[in-house]
């Protein structure tokens, strides 16, 4: 890679890079190309920032996640998680790919019906879901509805018609090396129930014992951009 500042060659290597969409470039110019596009061009025609995104790559990625489980199960679900990328194009591209999505707003969910996912592959998180948000997902029968907090089983419990298939969120005490503020699965994080504490399985009996709310099982996330 070239230091900042001085002209880079030709063919430098950027596409054996991770960081950048297969395929990217230093073209003859020695302006950047992504998916087949000078970014300078691009930020000339559109501004900037903005956002560039490589279709191909994206396919390419999710065929490789799927894979990754098909060569070792039957028994799969691989999940975009939708709050990297939510528009209706993205969703769509995904549906085509053969992968489930997750949702964490009524807006996510709308754009996701909207682009053709079976509701059957639509899971619904979110640490502060309204009513409407609630009661939205699940009439347009979503898959799984992940609870966040006891307001939210007390709320669920109130307002849902139907029995409604869940998964409690964990926080299971885990601190991934990444950054401090993208962290999720600490025991003070803003989501979930501890594991520590006790609050995860108090969450549990307490959806056991409801008739609304029928318990699938755990989710956990601990953190983005996880080295
Ligand atoms: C439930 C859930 N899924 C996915 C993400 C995004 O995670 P990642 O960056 O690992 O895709 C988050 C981030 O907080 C999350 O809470």
């Amino acid at each position: 890679m070239a230091e900042q500042g001085q002209a880079v060659a030709s063919g430098d290597p950027i596409a054996g890079s991770a960081v950048f969409p297969r395929g990217s470039r230093v073209n003859e110019e020695g302006h950047l190309e992504v998916a087949g596009c000078d970014v300078v061009e691009l930020a000339e025609k559109h501004g900037t920032p903005a956002y560039v995104y490589a279709e191909d790559d994206i396919r390419a990625r999710a065929r490789e996640y799927r894979q990754a489980f098909e060569d070792r199960r039957a028994d799969y679900e691989v999940l975009f998680a939708s709050k990297s990328l939510p528009c209706t194009a993205a969703y769509r591209l995904f549906v085509e790919e053969g992968l489930s999505v997750d949702v964490a707003s009524g807006g996510e969910l709308h754009m996701a019906l909207k682009a053709g996912f079976d509701p059957e592959r639509i899971h619904m998180h979110g640490n502060n879901k309204s009513d409407e948000e609630i009661l939205f997902a699940a009439r347009a029968g979503i898959r799984h509805l992940i609870l966040d907090s006891f307001d939210e089983i007390e709320r669920c419990e109130r307002l849902l018609d139907e029995p409604q298939p869940v998964l409690i969120r964990v926080t299971p005490g885990i601190k991934p090396s990444t950054h401090d503020y993208i962290t999720t699965g600490q025991l003070d994080s803003k989501f979930g129930f501890g594991l520590e504490d006790g609050l995860a399985a108090r969450a549990v009996e307490r959806v056991l014992a409801s008739e609304k709310l029928e318990l699938v099982g755990l989710h956990a996330h601990i953190g983005s951009q996880i080295f």
